[in-house]
C-alpha cells in the first residue's frame, strides 16, 4: 500500500464521504444490501475501517485532528445502519401481514344447517304429546325373542296369527327382528308393578315388499296403560285428546271393530280426513276417514303372562305408526322419500324444527 499522507488520507475520507450520497444506508432497498453495504463500510477491512486503520501513519496532530472526524462518521453510519435495519424489519414484518391478512370483503362461507329429519320431528311431536298426556318413556331392543314378541302377547307357536307378521328370524338362532313395538308391553309389565302408563318409540322390521306406503323397516309409537278399572272408553278418550293435539282440535276419531290377539275387544281407529273435512277425497278415497292405527283392551292372557291379576288390573294398549303420521301431517305420498336421503326433499321440512 501506498504510503499514507495527510492529505491522501482526506482524500480518500472525501471520496467515502462523497460515496454515501449514492450508497447511504438509509437507501439500501433490503436487509441483504443494508448487510453488504455494512461490511463494505465498517467490516474489516471495510472503506472506514481501514482508513481508521491507517490513521496510525500519519503523525500525531494529523491523527488528533482527523481520528474524531472519521470516529464522529463511524458512530453517525452505525447510527444510520440501526436506524434502516429497524425499519426494513418493521416493513418486511408488515409485508407478510398484508400477505396473510384475511380479505374481509370476501362473503363469509356460512357452513350448511343440519336439520330435524321429518320422521324424528314427527316422533318428538308424538312424544311430546303423550307425555303431556302422563306417559312416561320405555324402550326395548330391536332384536326380540319369539316369547315377547309373540308367545306372550297372546300369539303362540303354530297361531294363524303369527302370519300377520312377516317376520324376519336371525340364522340358526330363535331370537327375530322385532315386527311391532308390542313386546316392550311384555318387558315393562315384567319389570315394573301396576299402574303404568308408558309409550315405546322404536323401529320395527317385516319382511315386506317395499313400495310407496311400505317398508321393511319402519317405525311404531306403543303406548300401553294398565290401572284398576281402565276401559275403552279411557281408550278411546285418551285417543280422541291425542289425534286432535296432532293433527288439529277439529279431528274426529272413529273405532272400526278388529282383531289383535293381545286386545280384546280390538279396534282400527280412522281419524277424519284431514285434507277434506271428511267431504270426501283421493287421500280418504271418498269415504272422509283415513285408517290410523291398532288398539285395544289389554287381553287377560298377556295380563296373566306377565304375572299381573286380570281380576284386579285392566288396562288399554296401541300401537301407531309413525311414517303414516309423518305423510298425512306433512304431505308426503312415498313412504320411500324418508329414507333415501335427498336433501332436495329433506330441506322442504324446516319449520318442523322443534
Ligand atoms: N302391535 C300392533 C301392530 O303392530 C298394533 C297394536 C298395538 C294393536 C297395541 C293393538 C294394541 O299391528
Amino acid at each position: 500500500m501506498a504510503q499514507v499522507t495527510r492529505k491522501s488520507w482526506e482524500a480518500a475520507f472525501a471520496k467515502l464521504e462523497a460515496s454515501l450520497k449514492k450508497l447511504s444506508p438509509s437507501k439500501a432497498k433490503d436487509l441483504a444490501a443494508l448487510d453488504r453495504l455494512r461490511v463494505a463500510l465498517l467490516g474489516r477491512s471495510g472503506t472506514l475501517t481501514e482508513l481508521l486503520k491507517s490513521l496510525k501513519d500519519l503523525s500525531i496532530e494529523e491523527r488528533r485532528e482527523l481520528g474524531p472526524k472519521a470516529q464522529e462518521l463511524r458512530a453517525a453510519l452505525e447510527a444510520a445502519f440501526d436506524a434502516r435495519k429497524t425499519a426494513l424489519e418493521a416493513q418486511a414484518d408488515d409485508d407478510a401481514a398484508a400477505e396473510n391478512a384475511l380479505d374481509l370483503t370476501l362473503p363469509p362461507h356460512v357452513p350448511p344447517r343440519g336439520r330435524v329429519h321429518p320422521l324424528t320431528s314427527t316422533l318428538e311431536e308424538m312424544t311430546r304429546i303423550l307425555s303431556l298426556m302422563g306417559f312416561s318413556w320405555a324402550e326395548g331392543p330391536l332384536v326380540e325373542s319369539d316369547d315377547n314378541n309373540f308367545t306372550k302377547l297372546n300369539i303362540p307357536e303354530h297361531h294363524p296369527a303369527r302370519g300377520m307378521f312377516d317376520t324376519f328370524y336371525l340364522k340358526d338362532s330363535p331370537l327375530l327382528m322385532r315386527t311391532h313395538t308390542s313386546p316392550v308391553q311384555i318387558r315393562t309389565m315384567e319389570s315394573t308393578r301396576p299402574p303404568l302408563r308408558i309409550i315405546s318409540p322404536g323401529r320395527v322390521f317385516r319382511h315386506e315388499a317395499v313400495d310407496a306406503t311400505h317398508s321393511a323397516v319402519f317405525h311404531q309409537v306403543e303406548g300401553l296403560y294398565i290401572d284398576k278399572g281402565v276401559s275403552f272408553a279411557d281408550l278411546k278418550g285418551t285417543l280422541d285428546v291425542f289425534m286432535q293435539k296432532l293433527f288439529g282440535a277439529k279431528t274426529r276419531t272413529r273405532f272400526r271393530p278388529s282383531y289383535f290377539p293381545f286386545t280384546e275387544p280390538s279396534a282400527e281407529v280412522d281419524v277424519s280426513c284431514l285434507f277434506c273435512e271428511s267431504k270426501g277425497c283421493s287421500i280418504c278415497k271418498n269415504s272422509g276417514w283415513i285408517e290410523l292405527l291398532g288398539a285395544g283392551v289389554v287381553h287377560p292372557n298377556v295380563l296373566s303372562a306377565v304375572g299381573y291379576d286380570p281380576e284386579v288390573w285392566s288396562g288399554f294398549a296401541f300401537g301407531i305408526g309413525v311414517e303414516r303420521i309423518a305423510m298425512l301431517r306433512l304431505g308426503v305420498s312415498d313412504i320411500r322419500a324418508f329414507y333415501e336421503n335427498d336433501l332436495r326433499f329433506l330441506k322442504q321440512f324446516d319449520e318442523n324444527l322443534v
